[in-house]
């Protein structure tokens, strides 16, 4: 059985969505699935772009000899080599050996890393061009998007850019092919978001030179290797990407990450929220680092302007759970960003000084002067410091507003 559709004229997704997978790259959950994409051109010769994960090969060569028909397939443009997309490439090459491969130089060593084998290969990057027929392309190398070997191929007859991991998502698309298929607001930000971040966020300046170098390309649809195609609302994404990567918040709002250990601090952290709210400030939401995966915090933590830290001293510095989230923020180059400091402590308490020593690592973190320091259990004085917080945050949230 084959599960195919046509993109443009000539053009097919022959991709698979992954419900299996509970963990992608044994780090993200992805609860709601994530798409592998593959496409088909059927020119005067035929062109394969990218494969699937292994699990997937069974279905995916199936959409595969669907398409072609009693076609040879003459070429295959692997624009990433990452498993998820090249691991079937070997079985792709057993049944056709007929097809010489087109990838980037680097690509090429990923290739043979991976212990996959070629014997017809063309080598390209940036500036170079190829031409099935009726389609002519051009390459661009997209270092560190999301490895250092990847590149976007477009095909300059119909505007049609092959992405790679870029513009891509988590969740299955679940026969939604194009953005104007899905509510994405509803549906897809956020897990869009929390694919970027986690997957590129360190790497925020590449993907800025991506999208300077795209800004000058006749760009009509753009299929990434996740998530769905996008024709309709390239401004849309484009500008997600460009908030993300250059660590712009995406909304004015305000995230109280707390850790408790018997709910004290979790409680300052409600109160927190109570009193911003108050003050008319309404997107405020509230985290457990401890039962909330890192990859949700960090998305999160892109979102909003302001991030407000809560949590216990632990052997006389950070408790590990927030330990854990302030650390990947530092991985994942985090910047630009008004943090808030609330600590606990029985006997010593350390914890927000040592936060900082950690946010002290990223780029314009602006701490707000008003913090939180209280002893066990919160009480008179700390509400007080909590009025003095709230009145701090709203008053810089809507200092970020002008
Ligand atoms: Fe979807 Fe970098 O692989």
């Amino acid at each position: 059985m084959a599960n195919v559709r046509e993109v443009v004229k000539d053009l097919y997704w022959i991709g698979v969505n992954d419900h299996r997978t509970d963990i992608f790259e044994r780090i993200h959950p992805i609860p709601e699935g994530v798409s592998y994409n593959s496409y088909v051109l059927l020119d005067e010769k035929t062109v394969l772009f990218d494969t699937v994960d292994f699990e997937f090969a069974p279905y995916f060569l199936d959409n595969l000899a669907y398409v072609l028909g009693d076609r040879p397939l003459d070429y295959i443009i692997i624009n990433h080599w990452e498993p998820d997309h090249a691991s079937t490439f070997q079985e792709v090459i057993l049944r056709h050996p007929e097809a010489t491969v087109i990838s980037t130089e680097k690509g090429f060593y990923f290739m043979s890393q991976f212990n996959y084998h070629c014997d017809k290969r063309i080598t390209v990057g940036t500036g170079d061009t190829f031409s099935s027929g009726k389609h002519n392309f051009a390459f661009v190398q997209m270092p560190m998007v999301h490895w250092p070997e990847p590149m976007a191929t477009l095909d300059t007859t119909n505007g049609v850019l092959f992405s790679a991991d870029a513009f891509g998502s988590f969740k299955a698309i679940d026969g939604k092919l194009f953005d104007d298929e899905v509510n994405w607001d509803r549906d897809f930000l956020e897990p869009g978001r929390r694919y970027l971040t986690n997957i590129v966020g360190k790497y925020g300046a590449y993907v800025q030179a991506v999208l300077k170098v795209a800004a000058t390309l006749p760009i009509k649809i753009i299929c990434p290797l996740h998530g769905v195609i996008w024709r309709k609302n390239l401004g849309y994404i484009i500008d997600k990407y460009d908030k993300w990567s250059s660590y712009t918040p995406e909304d004015n709002g305000v995230m109280i990450a707390y850790g408790s250990m018997y709910g004290n601090t979790e409680q300052v952290a409600q109160k927190l929220a109570s009193e911003v709210v108050q003050r008319g400030i309404t997107d405020v939401t509230v985290w457990d680092v401890s039962n909330t995966h890192m990859s949700y915090l960090i998305s999160e933590a892109f979102r909003v302007g302001h991030i407000i830290l809560a949590c216990p001293t632990y052997n006389l510095g950070v408790y590990p759970p927030m330990k854990n989230f302030l650390n990947d923020m530092v991985a994942l180059n985090m910047q630009k960003r008004t943090v808030g400091i609330i600590e606990n402590g029985t006997w010593a308490p350390t914890s927000g000084e040592e936060m900082k020593k950690i946010l002290d690592q990223m780029f314009e973190i602006y701490y707000l002067d008003s913090e939180v320091s209280f002893m066990s259990s919160p009480d008179e004085n700390t509400d007080k410091e909590l009025a003095a917080l709230a009145d701090a945050i709203v008053a810089s949230v809507k200092k970020q507003e002008k």
